[in-house]
């Protein structure tokens, strides 16, 4: 053998030593759970033969607990940048046959180094976990570069889009990178994401709770709001994985990619015309709208199970990204509550930071009343969606399909907080609030004297109707730039955002704003 041949022999043996990990017994159990391993899910998120791995040759350097003995080219964490659709993303992929993928010092540093590149380079970062959390025999090691991933999540937010899909353990302060981040796609049943387990909790609060109540896909699909998405497995969670990608820019300097669509600009949209029950208080479902206004009715709501009375989601108008805010009439009549609002606001900066424009559909009849409501801080959480809202300066249009009163009409987009079209249909009602509460304060003593008072009730509500339950009051007023019929919605808003995407706002230069958090 020449001294070439043994140098490339032992390269060899090197990268494979990488690329087998933990080995094929802990393959095999990797397997036996349903999951994928790191580099299979790598290679399946990717364009096929579009990864590059970086750092494959890192080894950790803790002595403790015989470690030294004991190391694993790559330490536990597949690292390298490749394409989805042909556009550049930077990837992670814990390995959980590599000491349960727990984060050592330089298992977290290779993640710090293709964070850095993928802000040095404009690309999207998504990260694919499956982690014991901090490895124990590194100790404060491991903290500090969980600390340096957080910080540079941080410094990452609003310059490239950061997605993480949980596809295993992740517990403790390893939380708090998926949280920074803009999405979190949870695999139901193989994942799990808490603070602190079921028997810290039980020991410390004797409450009993299973891994699955505490911190599985559905629990944070609908409790806490932690994850965007449920898969049903790790095929599923990368398949969100690259069509969420396929809506964003790569970075805020860019603008969201456009998809060609054979569905005409101009259809109309009949259904749109009898949607909205002649009874203003019967729900009809806002997601009917949606679809039928965006190109091929292709919408992809995100967090549907959290505060399922606002609905955010993508889709395209005339091929060009749109972000969805709707008022959800089957959901607490359409009502913003706290969870609402912190929903809807999230997700209005999301789309501000990435040049994304937002359609909002208004149909709110107020914000939630009730004690819990006001004791939880409904008026600082509201403070969120208004904040985003007028924050925002990407081209932002409203539909007010129905109801729009109160304080809740002047948070969703309204003119007055910067909407640049605004519109409403013939069933729109603009007012402080609904005719018979308006009645009942303004006209009490009325009612109470008149000789027949129920009926002097129903000729008051009939004239509140008559004059403010409609858009013309606001039409009138410059409010609204226009009364359309529903079918024309679709058309409408793809002429106002064409003459809107290359609109600019400067606003003052400060070092950020305050939202009340
Ligand atoms: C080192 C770890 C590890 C860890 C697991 N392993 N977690 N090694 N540090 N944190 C190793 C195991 O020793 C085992 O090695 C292999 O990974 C697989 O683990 P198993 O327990 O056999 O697997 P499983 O039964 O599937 O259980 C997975 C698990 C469990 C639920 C994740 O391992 C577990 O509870 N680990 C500890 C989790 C934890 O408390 N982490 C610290 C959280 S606090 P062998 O060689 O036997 O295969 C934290 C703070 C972060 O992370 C702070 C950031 C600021």
């Amino acid at each position: 053998m020449t001294g070439h041949d043994e140098l490339t022999d032992d390269l060899r043996r090197r990268k494979s030593r990488s690329e087998t990990g933990g080995g094929n017994e802990r393959i095999a159990a990797q397997h036996a759970k349903g999951k994928m391993t790191a580099r299979e899910r790598i290679d399946y998120m990717l364009d096929e033969d579009s990864f590059m791995e970086i750092d494959s040759l890192v080894e950790h350097r803790c002595h403790d607990f015989e470690m030294e003995k004991n190391k694993i080219p790559g330490d536990g964490v597949v690292c390298g940048h490749g394409t989805i659709n042909g556009r550049l993303i930077y990837c992670f992929a814990q390995d959980f046959t590599v000491y349960g993928g727990s984060l050592g010092e330089m298992h977290g540093l290779k993640i710090c180094k293709i964070l850095d590149m993928a802000i040095k380079t404009g690309a999207p970062i998504i990260g694919l976990n499956d982690s014991g959390g901090a490895r124990i025999q590194e100790g404060v090691a491991s903290l500090g570069s969980y600390a340096e991933i957080f910080f540079r999540n941080v410094r990452a937010s609003g310059v490239i889009p950061q997605i993480s899909v949980i596809m295993g353990p992740c517990a403790g302060g390893a939380v708090y990178s998926p949280a920074i981040t803009d999405f979190v796609i949870m695999v139901d049943k193989t994942s799990h994401m808490f603070i602190t387990g079921p028997e810290v909790i039980k020991t410390v609060t004797n409450e009993e709770v299973s891994f699955e109540d505490l911190g599985g896909a559905n629990t944070h699909a609908s409790k806490s709001g932690v994850t965007h998405f449920i898969a049903e497995d790790d095929k599923e969670a990368l398949e969100i994985t690259k069509e969420l990608i396929g809506f964003m820019p790569s970075n805020n300097l860019e603008k969201p990619p456009t998809k060609g669509t054979n569905d005409p600009y101009d259809r109309i949209c009949d259904s749109l015309d009898s949607l909205i029950p002649a009874d203003p208080g019967q729900p009809y479902d806002i997601t009917d709208v949606i679809e039928e206004i965006l190109d091929d009715g292709a919408f992809l709501e995100i967090q549907g199970d959290f505060a399922p009375n606002i609905v955010v989601g993508f889709g395209r108008l005339g091929g060009h990204t749109v972000g969805i805010v709707g008022n959800q009439p089957k959901f607490l009549a359409g009502c913003l509550d706290i969870n609402a609002s912190i929903k809807a606001a999230r997700f209005v900066r999301f789309c501000d930071s990435f040049n994304i424009s937002l359609v909002t559909l208004v149909d709110v009849p107020g914000f939630l009343p009730g004690a819990s409501q006001e004791w939880g801080g409904i008026i600082r959480h509201g403070a969120k969606l208004l904040y985003a809202y007028a924050e925002a300066t990407v081209p932002k249009l409203t539909v007010i399909t129905r109801k729009a009163y109160g304080g809740a009409y002047d948070v969703m987009s309204s003119k007055h907080i910067r909407g640049d079209y605004n519109i409403a249909w013939p069933s729109a009602q603009l007012a402080v609030m609904g005719a018979s509460g308006a009645v009942q304060i303004i006209h009490r003593k009325r009612i109470q004297t008149a000789g027949n008072p129920e009926q002097e009730r129903e000729r008051l509500v009939d004239d509140y109707n008559e004059t403010f339950a409609n858009p013309y009051r606001a039409a009138a007023l410059g409010y609204l730039d226009d009364v359309i019929q529903p079918n024309e919605t679709r058309i409408v808003l793809i002429k106002a955002l064409g003459a809107l995407l290359e609109k600019e706002e400067i606003r003052p230069a400060r070092k950020h704003g305050n939202i009340p958090l």
